[in-house]
């Protein structure tokens, strides 16, 4: 397990960014943390470093928000308010996001069996007003290959 941290939402995207640059069609992050600990910032900044235009929000009210427009298509899931009867419940993410593309998926431990078994795990928490924590845990050889591309130390 890997730890990071950030002093600015700044800082949270632009390692975002650089997991962004480093994806290769597959990769899944799971993003974990309460209310506020940053989980879209840093969905915002894979976004960014894959090269989508358009803003980033919460896909609150759609199971999963897709961006095709950047180097490699991007899915965007938030699973807050996602029901227990949801057909991506049913699914999972593999029957749903078939074919190319990066996953990100916040409130991912509301449905840990939705995941593909290999995907790289962002637990974020808070450490002040600026500040959050982050342990990254790759549970799969496509996720460590995407961690140690994206590493900088
Ligand atoms: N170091 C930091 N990294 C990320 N966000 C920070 C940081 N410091 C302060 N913030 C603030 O914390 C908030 C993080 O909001 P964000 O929407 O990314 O959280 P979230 O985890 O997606 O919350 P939710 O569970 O509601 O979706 C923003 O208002 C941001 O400005
Ligand atoms: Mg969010």
């Amino acid at each position: 397990m890997a730890h990071r941290t950030f002093q600015s939402p700044e800082q949270t995207r632009a390692f975002g960014q650089r997991l962004g640059e480093t994806a290769v069609s597959g990769c899944v992050a799971a993003l974990v943390g309460e209310l506020g600990a940053g989980k879209t910032c840093l969905s915002q900044g894979i976004a960014a470093g894959l090269s989508v235009r358009g803003p980033i929000t919460s896909p609150t009210f759609v199971i999963v928000q897709a961006y095709p427009d950047g180097r490699l298509p991007f899915f965007h899931a938030d699973y807050y308010r996602l029901g227990e009867d949801s057909e991506l419940v049913e699914l999972g993410l593999d029957e749903i996001l078939e074919g190319e593309g990066v996953v990100a998926v916040e409130w991912a431990d509301r449905f840990w069996e939705t995941l593909p078994a290999d995907h790289l795990r962002l637990t974020l928490e808070f450490g002040g007003p600026l500040t959050r924590s982050l342990a990254v845990e790759a549970t799969g050889p496509r996720s460590a290959a995407w961690w140690e591309a994206a590493r900088v130390d």
